[in-house]
Order: structure tokens, then sequence, then C-alpha cells
């Protein structure tokens, strides 16, 4: 009785820390990685976005650009945008790409 209990209190703990894990990938990574200099909301109105003349990602060109574009320019760098290529695996930028897309909604 007793025991049944603290197991199912265990795996309760267990799915409710597992879940947020599995949610957090991309917007994590961002806020960690990207935001600095791109803010968290992608305008770069940072101090470093500014420095740098990041362009706001609801820009027109950006929102037109390809998937393989914004990428590209995350992988290998895009004028003063460092290259997180040996930061990060293709599907982490792959999922950043598609979070860049929630910003510009
Ligand atoms: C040190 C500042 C800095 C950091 C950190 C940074 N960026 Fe950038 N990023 C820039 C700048 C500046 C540009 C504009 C480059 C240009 O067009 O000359 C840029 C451009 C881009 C572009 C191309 C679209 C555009 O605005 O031209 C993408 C996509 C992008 N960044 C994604 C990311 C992602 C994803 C991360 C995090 C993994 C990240 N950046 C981290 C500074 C940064």
């Amino acid at each position: 009785m007793h025991r049944s209990v603290r197991i199912g209190v265990l795996s309760l703990l267990a799915v409710s820390l597992a879940v947020p894990v599995l949610a957090q990938s991309s917007a994590d990574v961002y806020k960690s990685k990207c935001a600095m200099c791109h803010g968290a909301d992608g305008k770069g109105d940072t101090p470093a976005g500014k420095a740098m003349k990041a362009i706001p990602f609801q820009a027109p060109d950006v929102v037109k650009a390809s998937n393989a574009e914004l990428f590209a320019a995350t992988k290998d760098g895009k004028g003063k945008m460092p290259a997180f290529g040996s930061k990060l695996s293709d599907s982490q930028i792959r999922d950043l790409v598609a979070y860049i897309r929630t910003l510009q909604k």
C-alpha cells in the first residue's frame, strides 16, 4: 500500500519533468544562443543586435527568405552573424528556423 503510493508519486514526477524537457528545446536554445542579438521577439532590438545591425526577423526580406536560406545563415553565418554549424546539429538548426517562423506571425 505504502509502496504503491510512492511509486505513483514518482512516476507522476517523472512525467511532469519529461514533458517540459521535450517541449522546451528550440525556444530554450534560441533564448540562450540567439536572443542576445536577435531579441526574445526576433526584432534585434538589443544592444548587441543594434550594434551589429541585426535585421528584424519580421522584415519582409527575412519573411520571404526560404527555410533553406535561414538554415544556411544560421549554420554558416552571414555578415556579422556567427556560424553555428559547429555548435548546433542540423536538426537543432531546423527547429530554430521553425521557431523563427513563429516569431514572424
Ligand atoms: C552575435 C550576434 C548574433 C547572434 C548570437 C546570432 N545572430 Fe543571427 N544574425 C546576426 C546579424 C548581425 C545578422 C544579420 C546578418 C546580415 O544580414 O548581415 C543575423 C542574421 C541571421 C539570420 C538571417 C536572416 C537575416 O536577418 O538576415 C538568421 C536566420 C539568424 N541570424 C538566425 C540566428 C539564430 C537561429 C541564432 C542562434 C542560434 C542567431 N542568429 C544568433 C547576429 C547574431
